[in-house]
């Protein structure tokens, strides 16, 4: 076919074709659709202009501007199209059941948050690295030697059948290699002491687990442990630094008071009591958390036996050290007023969520 006459038909045929098409494009992304394809490099107008070399000179012109003017068209006709398909969207809109304003909103996906237990000993942790200890941990399976022996417990000491611990059966283990779940975060010290050389300032954390079950005791429970080593280190820096984290816990103005206690691991032992911060004029003599004691009972504390030292090869001569031990549900307990141990490890959303 002539290739004039060719350009010729193919841009009527064209025309018709694109005006059919932007005429059923329903929506806006149709109408561009229909526009990308009909102008693009595979569209036909694009083809017709491919012939446009082999027309004849003199002809050349004139079907340039024929398709100038087509394309023109496209372009007039695709923002009539598009115009009209605004409008009716927007009509569309209008006309539609009308927003309403007064329907419940969605509120976002509830955020979660740390577990109470771990956000008391996140800032039990804070306030002794604030004074200078840095923070170690350790294993909740451990070696009977970590946990009691290298603390000075004598074999069968009766702390072993109070703490009645869980012990582990490990394949193959040598038969002197006894192995149980830690029963204090007290093992830390053994295996800080036996790492580093004093002086040190350590603290720890972590699951600790008893054969005890009953509202304010959970066979496990979490713990934190802290312990300072130099040389010189007498029951004065004891008392100043375990009365300075009392009193950022439980307020500038707080009464401690240290009263004698037993453990076997430290000489002499402690227990640390605060003045009861929830003793009001009205409750005094009859406070539920204090049971009418006006003290709580936070912690115990005391000099690090020279024993303990001598078995993580420190010179019990040349040095000297404190540490004390706590529990962090107790600390919640009393702060929040929970009366069972229980609903700190029963996850349910509806306790959690007020904290
Ligand atoms: N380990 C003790 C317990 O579980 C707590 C404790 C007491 C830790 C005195 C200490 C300490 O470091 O000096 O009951």
């Amino acid at each position: 076919m002539d290739p004039t006459a060719e350009i010729e038909s193919g841009l009527s045929a064209f025309g018709e074709d694109f005006r059919a098409q932007f005429a059923a494009a329903s929506s806006e992304q149709d109408l561009r659709a229909a526009r990308a394809e009909l102008l693009g490099k595979k569209g036909r107008l694009t083809q017709l202009l491919k012939l446009m070399g082999k027309v004849p000179a003199d002809k050349r012109r004139e079907l340039g501007e024929a398709v100038n003017a087509t394309k023109q068209e496209v372009e007039q006709s695709f923002e009539a199209r598009l115009k009209e398909l605004g409008a009716a969207a927007r009509k569309a809109d209008l006309e539609a059941t009308p927003f309403d304003l007064s329907m419940p909103g969605r509120s976002p996906a509830p955020r979660g948050h740390l577990h109470p237990l771990t956000q008391v000993r996140d800032e039990i942790l804070d306030t002794f690295r604030d004074l200078g200890f840095s923070v170690a941990w350790g294993p909740q399976v451990e070696l009977e030697s970590n946990n009691f022996t290298k603390l000075a417990f004598p074999p069968d000491h009766p702390a072993t059948d109070m703490q009645d611990s869980f012990w582990v059966k490990v394949e193959g283990a040598p038969a002197d290699a006894r192995v149980l779940l830690r029963t204090h975060t007290s093992n830390v010290q053994v295996r800080e002491m036996s790492r580093h050389e004093p002086p040190m300032a350590v603290v720890s954390g972590g699951a600790v687990f008893r054969r005890d079950d009953d509202v304010t005791h959970s066979p496990m429970f979490h713990q934190i442990e802290g312990f300072l080593v130099d040389e010189n280190v007498s029951f004065a820096h004891l008392k100043g630094v375990l009365t300075a984290f009392a009193q950022r816990m439980y307020g500038e103005h707080v009464s401690v008071r240290f009263r004698p206690s037993y453990f076997p691991f430290v000489e002499p032992g402690a227990e640390l009591d605060v003045e009861c911060v929830f003793c009001t004029e009205t409750t005094k003599g009859d406070c539920r958390v204090c049971k009418g004691t006006r003290w709580l009972e936070v912690l115990g504390c005391g000099m690090v036996h020279p024993a303990v030292l001598e078995h993580c090869n420190i010179d019990s001569e040349r040095f000297t050290g404190f540490a004390f031990g706590l529990g962090v549900e107790r600390v919640a307990m009393l702060r929040y007023g929970i009366p069972d141990i229980r609903v700190l490890f029963e996850n349910d959303p509806r306790f959690l969520a007020q904290f």
